[in-house]
């Protein structure tokens, strides 16, 4: 599969900007987003689940330019803090199409999320129910709805929908830092034990709630479909215990790739199979088939995205080592998680041979390692221009100020123009927040 850009030239050019031109006027590191590549990923994902729904997860990459795309090509949003919820406000996304994330929600989030309208706030625990239950107008008082850090007097219309997360006791069989349906651990209530329908039987106590779904998510970058399908056949029978619900939502987690060789999901032949086998469970236990939602991130923008780096140093040795101008504070991943990346140099392809070299961070930490094993040109030298791909996801939504770098911008394409989403963090910047 396709590892670059739909528009891109692989380490040329992106929607008709050469990288170098980018790399120029932008400085580097930089992020590269194709609006393009985001815009028909949408749409792909749109049309293999029509009439169910689609919800971006704006955790793996979120600004207001992507609010407005999602919202222009109809998908629903997934958000998972009030900061994410923020930029979605002030993007004017419809507060009816989005669902609230999170295992530990404070006050305040709730309090944002009914004040905005959210459509869906997806509970994951009986203190977060009761909560919310004070919080909504026609459970509790105004004064209730001050529980939270901060105030909000606008009335909330009519019930709250809520979702139930649960932990399915599915393995995906991915990264055990991103796996997510399996029992014992921070998310969602427990099928198994019962936890998950005691807090249903909460929810439906509370005049101010209504119960609308289940969700769950069971990990991330998952290329195979036995997991979602026993995922999905387990969330069907929890329901038929409650009688059957509208929603159905299945989450995110699947896998694109990430160097030359690697699947992605198959994003046709999960649809298929998913409606087919919920289709199928709820006939079996006699329940109306639910509206079902999936909340990809990854898959939307990931392949979206390269990122540009300057060499700073080669140095040669046991290994090839080349230092690069930014690291484990623009993309953690390979330190988080030991995910590998393809890199290249950018530009025209280089006259003589490539040799294997590993690609480093300037960070203060061994284990800033961008790239082991790269293949790059013999006579790669300090100012050279080196193209990342499927660094659209995780990535600018990951990056820190670690060791003071300050954090890259976030440069979108289209069709011949380049333009900043994102400016690059400066150390002014970082030094108003140094307030003592
Ligand atoms: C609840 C939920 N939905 C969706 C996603 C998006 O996952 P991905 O970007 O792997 O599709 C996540 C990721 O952590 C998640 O926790």
């Amino acid at each position: 599969m396709n590892i670059w850009p739909l528009t891109a030239e692989p380490a040329l050019s992106v929607a008709g900007v050469r990288l170098t031109e980018i790399a120029e006027r932008f400085g580097t590191p930089a992020y590269v987003i194709d609006e393009e590549h985001v815009r028909v990923r949408c749409r792909e994902y749109a049309k293999a689940m029509a009439p169910h729904e689609v919800a971006y997860a704006a955790k793996a990459f979120w600004c207001r330019a992507m609010a407005r795309w999602i919202a222009e090509e109809g998908l629903s949003l997934d958000v998972c803090s009030g900061g994410e919820l923020a930029v979605a406000r002030a993007a004017g996304f419809p507060g009816d199409r989005i669902l609230l994330h999170g295992n530990g929600k404070t006050g305040h989030e709730l309090s944002a999320a009914l004040d905005y309208g959210v459509g869906r706030i997806v509970v994951d625990s009986h203190g977060e129910v009761r909560q919310l239950a004070a919080l909504t107008v026609g459970a509790g008082t105004r004064a209730a709805r001050t529980m939270g850090d901060r105030a909000v007097a606008a009335p909330t219309p009519g019930r709250q929908k809520v979702l139930i997360r649960v932990t399915p006791g599915v393995d995906a069989h991915v990264h055990r830092a991103v796996t997510t349906g399996v029992e014992d651990q921070q998310f969602g209530l427990s099928i198994a034990s019962g936890a998950a329908a005691d807090v249903a039987r909460l929810i439906r106590r509370q005049p101010a709630l209504e119960l609308a779904g289940v969700h769950c998510h069971i990990g991330s970058q998952i290329t195979g479909l036995d997991g979602f399908e026993t995922a999905a056949r387990r969330l069907v029978a929890f329901m038929a215990g409650l009688g059957g619900l509208p929603e159905l939502n299945l989450g995110g987690g699947h896998a694109v790739p990430y160097r030359p060789g690697e699947d992605g999901l198959d994003i046709a032949a999960f649809a298929q199979r998913i409606t087919g086998v919920v289709e199928q469970e709820c006939a079996a236990h006699a329940i109306p088939v639910p509206r079902l939602t999936i909340e990809p991130g990854r898959a939307i923008v990931g392949g979206a995205g390269i990122t540009l780096y300057r060499v700073l140093t080669v140095k040669h040795g046991a290994r090839t080592f080349v230092v690069v101008d930014g690291g484990m504070s623009d993309n953690p991943r390979p330190a988080l998680y030991g995910s590998r990346y393809h890199i290249e140099r950018a530009g025209a392809p280089a006259a003589g041979g490539t040799e294997p070299m590993t690609v480093v961070g300037r960070h203060c930490e061994a284990g800033d390692v961008l790239v082991s094993g790269a293949h790059l040109p013999t006579g790669i030298r300090p100012g050279d221009l080196l193209a990342m791909p499927c660094t659209g996801a995780y990535h600018h939504a990951m990056a820190s100020n670690y060791n003071h770098l300050t954090r890259p911008p976030v440069i979108a394409v289209r069709a011949g123009q380049a333009w900043p989403l994102i400016r690059r963090e400066t150390q002014a910047d970082m030094l108003r927040r140094d307030v003592g």
